[in-house]
């Protein structure tokens, strides 16, 4: 290979109407890195660095199915070549060309919705996306709070930033979206392709295919490259650990990787898919899981994450893994010599080590659908609600006929060096009554099942009691008792 076809492709977007043309951009050049620093785009803001504040949240959209797809997502840990082909809006790029603002940014001011200004820009980018989103539907306070859900402010307080979101809706609409920009996207689209078709040989830096053979290829004869999904793990890797990429693989144009398929006995859910489509997935089937995945990270995290991209990491801490395990998932590993399936928990083999090949790739997760009778339940233990990992995380599925347990199946993550099924617990279960005797046996067995350590987010003993809880709790459940929601508790302060 030639070192002219080893330099990345020129990255091209439409940003605020325009058609933006980059070249030379290394593939581990963040987003954020492009605006600020090669654009002098300024107005989107740095904060953490890690996808924790919404300091840095734009909104990117692309068509799919014939509809614009915006979303809003944190610069900072995405690679500028990921939004290639796509449209991009920072803060700059809301007000009309006659000088009136955005809803988002004129509701913001009649609201009083800013004090130091640093957070803002963010704030109005995850505004305008939900403004987008909404169209006609009516924003109510918990739907602003859900899309705000990965934005901090330190000073103003969230009520009138919140109050802001709600009234956007009352003020003149200023789309995203218009058959100009669909225009534009579908040239750039077309210019791509006749792109690709004049250098069929060449090897770029940054590595996008759009099938699974090809990317199966791809993986084969570059298994150097960093593989991406939606970058919010390995973002952090580059912008935290100052890790250098010479070459990176993007899962997320894989059209085979990005489909969610319903079988009767099971959901098929692509590697690449969002966070924010898998959980909608799973949910439509366990309607019970909504507010757990509500808890995972915040929206503009879910927006560019990938359900793959969780369960390949590995992370003990992964939250998805413990459901997964608990609801009997298996994954399907794909490369050019064809395609295993294995249960999810046999992935993993140590500490962020899984059995994944050099030349495989994670193509498929599999779930199955409820049966009659089962009662699934997850629960995240966290400092914080939202945007925060989980210290302890545990997912129950239990089949109980006639007042005994028939099939036990339980996740468990926080309390291991891997996401782990809880076999002991589970045989404690299985065949016994499903009776408080029961429950204390098998909260004795999941205690002495792990030996969790003490980290900064939990002590290994609080780890170990609180696994124990959850169980107690859901067996509570199961007899009707509803834990109390503390935001709907009527607080009154003493005198
Ligand atoms: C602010 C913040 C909050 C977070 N909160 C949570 C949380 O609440 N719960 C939680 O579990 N996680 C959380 N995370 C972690 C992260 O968002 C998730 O792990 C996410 O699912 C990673 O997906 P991704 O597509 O971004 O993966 P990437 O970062 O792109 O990749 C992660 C790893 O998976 C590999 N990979 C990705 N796709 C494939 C594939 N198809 N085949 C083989 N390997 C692949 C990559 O090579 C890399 O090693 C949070 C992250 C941030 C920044
Ligand atoms: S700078 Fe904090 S989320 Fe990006
Ligand atoms: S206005 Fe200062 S951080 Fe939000």
């Amino acid at each position: 290979m030639t070192l002219a076809n080893a330099l990345p492709k020129p990255i091209r977007f439409i940003k605020g109407g325009v058609l933006h043309t980059l070249h030379n951009v290394p593939p581990d050049r963040t987003l954020l890195e492009v605006l600020r620093e090669d654009l002098h785009h300024t107005g989107t803001k740095e904060g953490c660095g890690e996808g924790d504040c919404g300091a840095c949240t734009v909104v990117i959209g692309d068509v799919q199915g014939g509809k614009l797809h915006s979303r809003a997502v944190n610069s900072c840990i995405k690679l500028a070549h990921s939004v290639d082909g796509m449209a991009l809006w920072t803060v700059e790029d809301l007000g009309t060309p006659d000088g009136r603002l955005h809803p988002a940014q004129e509701a913001l001011v009649q609201c009083h919705g800013s004090q130091c200004g640093f957070c803002t820009p963010g704030f109005v980018m995850s505004m305008a996306a939900l403004c987008e989103q909404a169209g006609a539907t009516p924003i109510t306070r918990e739907r602003a709070q859900q899309a705000l859900s990965g934005n901090l402010c330190r000073c103003t307080g969230y009520r009138p930033i919140l109050d802001a979101a709600c009234r956007m809706q009352s003020l003149p609409p200023a789309p995203l979206d218009s058959p100009v920009l669909r225009k534009q996207l579908k040239a750039l689209a077309h210019s791509a392709s006749v792109d690709a078709g004049s250098t069929p040989c060449a090897h770029p830096a940054y590595l996008a295919p759009t099938t699974l053979p090809e990317l199966l290829a791809l993986r084969l004869s570059h298994p150097e490259a960093q593989i991406v999904a939606g970058c919010t793990d390995v973002g952090l890797w580059v912008t935290k650990q100052h890790r250098q990429f010479a070459r990176v693989l993007d899962t997320t144009r894989v059209t085979e990787l990005r489909q969610v398929d319903r079988y009767p006995h099971h959901i098929a859910i692509g590697a690449a898919v969002s966070l924010h489509h898998a959980f909608a997935a799973l949910v439509k089937d366990r309607p019970q899981l909504q507010s757990f995945a509500d808890r995972f990270a915040g929206l503009p995290v879910r927006n560019a994450g990938t359900l793959g991209g969780n369960v390949a990491n590995g992370s003990p801490i992964g939250d998805s893994m413990p459901l997964l395990i608990a609801l009997g998932s298996n994954i399907v590993l794909a490369s050019t010599r064809g395609y295993r399936e294995m249960p999810l928990e046999t992935l993993y083999t140590g500490y962020r080590q899984t059995c994944m090949a050099a030349d495989e790739v994670l193509a498929t997760i599999k779930v199955p659908r409820p049966q009659r009778g089962e009662r699934a339940r997850v629960y995240k233990i966290s400092k914080r609600t939202e945007d925060d990992i989980s210290a302890v995380c545990l997912a129950i599925q239990l089949h109980i006929q006639r007042g005994v347990v028939t099939r036990a199946s339980l996740g468990a993550g926080g309390v291991a060096a891997t996401p782990a099924r809880a076999r002991a617990t589970e045989a404690a279960l299985r065949g016994q009554p499903w009776n408080e005797a029961t429950v204390r046996a098998a909260m004795a067995t999941l205690r002495a099942e792990f030996s969790p350590i003490s980290d900064m987010r939990a002590s290994g003993d609080y780890r170990r009691q609180v696994l124990g809880n959850l169980l107690w709790r859901f067996w509570l459940e199961s007899q009707g008792q509803v834990a109390t929601d503390i935001h709907q508790l009527d607080l009154e302060l003493p005198a």
